[in-house]
């Protein structure tokens, strides 16, 4: 059988002040529509049957998540962790615990924060990585071209002897290289991004941990005999508190010999900063992405969020002016990438 497993337990800072702790990305709404979240449902329901479809989260999160999902999937496909510690406790936790209801399947994990504009490439993609992962019995990764030098993304090298093959080998995997190295990475042709779409047979996952995170694939394991009891939680919350928090990327995929790629034949970004939400935004003949209540004069490229009053700007550029409830931010666009800065000081860590 085939199982979606969504992750939506991480945080996203360069989205504050629009993500929060208490709302991280995966809540906020894009194209005039339904939350990331939604979105990332409804379309891996068009392969995989709402029943089939998990999503991974921490109990922080339970109550906002339910309430976003609750006509969509049932609830007893939330699976939820003691807390969060990255993509690879996410995808370890997950895996063991569908082994445990269903025996057998072929998984596939997708970030809760993607934004993908046609459906029909992606579900052709992610359908191929269906196949190939169970035919080979092993790990598949979903890759796109590149647009632009990313930071903020993996990149893998693929053997593209066989450029017209939509089926690829990775050579080497970079998790999130600087301008300088972005740069030439996609110099090269050689470079897809990593879209963090995974699938592998659930056998196939665990074996990978078993090699590469023992650790993980042993704490969680033995936790997870205990769920049904009736203090069932606080095994595997000492399994989270002693494992390491490392991404499935770093951890697994970059020291893994036979990784597939998919090529992912759709336009795909990571809502990652406000920049990326923009191009998910409403724009003005100024090239002024804008939500909300807005009147602008002479204000040229600049990305207006408004979430419960009317912003006015005038003689500006290049800006991005976010007001919520509580917290209103004016920066300059292209520090987009920087807002995490503001919210470690508000943390008391900067
Ligand atoms: N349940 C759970 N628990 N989910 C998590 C956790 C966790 O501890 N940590 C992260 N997630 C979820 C996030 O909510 C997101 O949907 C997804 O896993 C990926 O995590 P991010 O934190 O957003 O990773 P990233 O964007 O920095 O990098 C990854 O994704 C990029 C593409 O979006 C990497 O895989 C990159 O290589 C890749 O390019
Ligand atoms: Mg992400």
């Amino acid at each position: 059988d085939k199982f979606a497993v969504i992750m939506a337990g991480g945080s996203g800072t360069r989205l504050w002040p629009l993500s929060r702790e208490v709302k991280p990305k995966q809540f906020i709404n894009i194209n005039d529509g339904n939350c990331m979240l939604i979105q990332t449902i409804q379309r891996i329901c068009e392969i995989v049957p709402a029943d089939k479809c998990f999503i991974v989260t921490n109990k922080e999160l339970l109550d906002i998540t339910w309430n976003t999902v609750k006509d969509i999937i049932p609830y007893s496909n939330l699976l939820l962790e003691p807390e969060k510690k990255n993509t690879a406790a996410c995808i370890a936790f997950a895996t063991l615990l569908l082994k445990e209801r269903f025996g057998e399947g072929i998984v596939c994990f997708i970030p809760a924060d993607g934004y993908v504009k046609e459906h029909k490439p992606y579900k052709e993609a992610i359908e191929l990585a269906f196949t190939v992962a169970e035919k080979n019995d092993d790990l598949v990764i979903i890759g796109i071209a590149p647009a632009y030098p990313a930071t903020g993304y993996g990149y893998i090298q693929i053997d593209n002897e066989n450029e017209a093959e939509k089926v690829l080998t990775v050579l080497r995997f970079i998790e999130k290289p600087d301008l300088e190295t972005a740069k030439k990475l996609i110099s090269t042709g050689e470079y897809l991004w990593n879209s963090g779409i995974l699938a592998g047979s659930m056998d196939s996952i665990i074996r990978s941990l078993t090699e590469y995170l023992p650790e993980h694939y042993i704490k969680i394991y033995e936790a997870i005999k205990h769920v049904n009891e009736e203090n069932g939680n606080t095994y595997i919350e000492k399994a989270y508190n002693e494992i390491q928090n490392i991404s499935f990327d770093t951890g697994i995929l970059e020291k893994c010999n036979n990784v597939y790629v998919v090529k992912g034949l759709f336009d795909w970004d990571d809502i990652g900063c406000i920049d990326a939400l923009s191009k998910t935004m409403a724009s003005d003949a100024d090239g002024n992405a804008i939500k909300g209540e807005y009147l602008g004069v002479d204000t040229f490229n600049s990305v207006i969020v408004g979430e419960d009053k009317l912003i006015v700007t005038m003689s500006v550029d290049n800006l991005i002016v976010v007001s919520t409830k509580d917290v209103i931010l004016v920066c300059p666009r292209n520090k987009a990438q920087d807002i995490k800065k503001v919210v470690e000081k508000l943390r008391g860590n900067g």
